[in-house]
């Protein structure tokens, strides 16, 4: 039904804003080691409770996916749909390996701002381009399933 897919391509976009909106400027605040501007970041991500927003759009973007297919005559288990999970699996992996270990920094930048632990501790061993790299995988990603959506090409 055409409301289901309204309903999944909103929550599709809000997610994909989000993640890659802050992920844009994590990227930016790591790849310059600037410990203030990182922990301001992580900061608004959780007092706006970004990180919800993005996975609550994710998880209902996922069920109104299902509903359209379901409810459009399409066979869940196409190609192109079965691409979508496997994308949408690349998703969650890029983000405990990769996404895991920048919100780590953003939360050190945090204490290290309050002063409750030193400014040189903060990055680590993370390379400074390691949340450009976080950025460029999902933007690659979420290009390719929405490639995958509109052109359905298996
Ligand atoms: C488990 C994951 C997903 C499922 C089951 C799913 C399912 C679907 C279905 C059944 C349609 C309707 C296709 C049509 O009417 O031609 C659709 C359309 C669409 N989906 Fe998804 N989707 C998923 C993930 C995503 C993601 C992650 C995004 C964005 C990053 C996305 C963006 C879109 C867009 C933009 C359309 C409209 C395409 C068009 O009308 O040409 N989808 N999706």
């Amino acid at each position: 039904m055409p409301i289901w897919k309204a309903l999944h391509v909103l929550s599709m976009f809000t997610m994909v804003a989000i993640f890659i909106g802050a992920e844009i400027f994590y990227a930016a605040a790591i790849l310059r080691r600037d410990v203030r501007a990182l922990a301001f970041i992580q900061s608004t991500v959780e007092r706006w409770y970004l990180g919800f927003a993005a996975l609550g759009g994710l998880l209902a973007g996922i069920v109104f996916g299902l509903l359209t297919a379901l409810t459009g005559g399409f066979d869940v288990l196409a190609g192109w749909l079965v691409a979508a999970y496997v994308l949408v699996a690349l998703f969650f992996v890029n983000a405990a390996v990769i996404g895991e270990k920048v919100v780590r920094v953003g939360k050190a930048a945090i204490e290290a701002e309050a002063g409750r632990a030193p400014a040189e501790s903060v990055f680590g061993t993370l390379p400074a381009n390691r949340g450009v790299v976080l950025v460029l995988v999902n933007m690659l990603i979420f290009a390719a399933i929405i490639a995958d959506m509109v052109l359905k090409p298996f």
